[in-house]
């Protein structure tokens, strides 16, 4: 039976990634969390202290960066040229400024490269801002999470604070409505839903159910579940 390929788009908080895993699992198909390839790089040139005007310095910079991306005794492992940084991508100084970093044109141009490849033979769920509108636009499926700004806010607070990461939840909803801004009003790629997009709006709908109705979505497009 013919492998899909799902793309799952959205805001910050809106689930996609935890939604996106379990659909993943369920289907045996590969997770890919482009969020988590943005925020490698990112993470990178804030190694080296480059200015993010600096495009001949972050070209460098994403130019020798190794990123994995592998399951590790269930949990995804995120890697930057073998270093394991897969909690330090998640820390609130990386979520500050990663979308400052994803909307430079050298950073995109060379994940929609690695992302198109890793989505190759099929058999994916991806997640991100425009993988249905731009680096996977022939996808199966695409879905556009969402999610009142409230809830998403609230939900990054928990998860943070599962952490032992405390920050104030006001500063926190503020940070995300600023980087939603950014990631919709970038001239490359920005957030918007794809016109043959389903919207799913998670705010009271729960994890499973979100997961069942993908799944529901992809019976309908010919793969049994
Ligand atoms: O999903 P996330 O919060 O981990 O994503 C981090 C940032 O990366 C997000 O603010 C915007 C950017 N991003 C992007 O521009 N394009 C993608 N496909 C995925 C993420």
């Amino acid at each position: 039976m013919k492998k899909l390929i799902i793309a799952i788009d959205g805001p910050a908080g809106a689930g996609k990634s935890t939604v996106a895993q379990i659909v993943a699992q369920r289907l045996g198909y590969t997770y890919i969390d482009t969020g988590a390839m943005y925020r490698a790089v990112t993470w990178q040139v804030m190694q080296h202290d480059v200015d993010f005007g600096d495009a001949d310095a972050i070209q460098k910079i994403v130019s020798t960066i190794q990123i994995g991306l592998r399951y590790v005794n269930g949990k995804m492992q995120v890697t930057a040229n073998q270093v394991d940084i897969t909690e330090e991508i998640r820390l609130p100084e990386v979520s500050r400024v990663v979308s400052e970093v994803a909307k430079l044109v050298v950073v995109r141009t060379a994940m929609l490269t690695l992302q198109r490849q890793m989505a190759q033979s099929g058999g994916v769920v991806m997640d991100g801002r425009d993988i249905g509108t731009h680096v996977l636009p022939n996808a199966d499926l695409k879905i556009f999470l969402t999610a009142s700004i409230d809830e998403r806010a609230r939900r990054r607070w928990r998860e943070l604070g599962d952490k032992g990461v405390l920050v104030d939840l006001n500063a926190l909803q503020e940070e995300i409505a600023s980087r939603d801004k950014t990631d919709s009003e970038r001239a490359v790629a920005p957030l918007v839903q794809a016109k043959d997009a389903i919207l799913l709006d998670t705010t009271k709908l729960s994890i499973e159910g979100a997961v069942n109705e993908i799944l529901r979505l992809c019976e309908e497009r010919g793969r049994s579940v």
